[in-house]
């Protein structure tokens, strides 16, 4: 079965109510591949989901850019699953790399955070990634494998989620990884949800490409085959998200 290509958009804590305005609108007026050769998910901090999500053109979707690991209750400052299936929210991005470092979300409390928000019946968004440091250690494969492992220890049923492979050396560097460097690292994500969960999983679960993604150089690492798609930051705020976008349409010639 055919992945289809997602591309994400991840606004970050970005934007007052009229530059959000500004992107919808630019959103809604672009010329984009039809919903079944691409998903389009956008992610605007909390505060502008509702806005988001009522204005915004139907076939794209909106996330949420985290919740909360439980249901509700005395968690001063945090949204929770609930609450975005109550607001019908289908989205969230969850383990970014920058709540990892920043908040110090471990593995075993991103793979929490994932299986409640499925259990709930959001979709996710889960990101694993390297750091410099890592890569240059040679240790890239196993940081990705036991941040992938800490969601694959509890979680079955993999439909909802979609894995963005995200180097943090490439997260708002503009160095991005090279189309080789992407490839390498997401079949053997690949490969290793292969031996880790089932041969169905690993070849029906999309794997996407985050870090410096642009307008420039998103056609070259779509063209790879273990490239499911995008996570975009810093460019999903701007026209050329469109083009992103675009670069489905790599896959449908290949
Ligand atoms: P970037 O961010 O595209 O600005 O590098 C990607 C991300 O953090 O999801």
């Amino acid at each position: 079965m055919a992945r289809k290509f997602f591309v994400g958009g991840n606004w970050k804590c970005n934007g007052t109510t009229e530059e959000v305005k500004k992107i919808v609108s630019t959103l809604n007026g672009g010329d984009v591949p039809s919903p079944d050769v691409v998903e389009v998910v956008v992610s605007p901090p909390f505060v502008f989901l509702p806005l988001v999500k009522t204005t915004l053109r139907p076939d794209f979707h909106v996330a949420a850019q985290n919740c909360w690991v439980k249901n509700g209750g005395a968690y001063t400052g945090e949204v929770s699953a609930e609450m975005l299936v109550n607001l019908d929210i289908p989205w969230v991005i969850l383990g970014h790399s920058e709540r990892r470092s920043l908040l110090k979300e471990s593995n075993d409390f991103v793979g929490d955070k994932v299986a409640y928000a499925l259990a709930k019946g959001l979709k996710v968004i889960a990101c694993v990634g390297e750091t410099l440091e890592q890569r240059e250690a040679g240790s890239t494969m196993e940081v990705v494998a036991a941040q992938t492992k800490a969601i694959a220890e509890r979680v079955t049923d993999w439909t909802n989620v979609v894995l963005a492979y995200e180097p943090v050396w490439a997260i708002g560097t503009g160095k991005v990884a090279s189309p080789a460097q992407a490839q390498e690292v997401h079949s053997e994500l690949r490969d290793w949800l292969q031996a880790n969960t089932s041969p169905e999983i690993a070849s029906t679960t999309r794997i996407i490409y985050g870090g410096s993604v642009s307008g420039g150089n998103c056609k070259e690492l779509a063209a790879k085959p273990d490239v499911d798609g995008f996570l975009v930051g810093g460019a999903s705020l701007k026209p050329e998200f469109i083009d992103i976008i675009k670069s489905a349409e790599v896959k449908k010639s290949s």
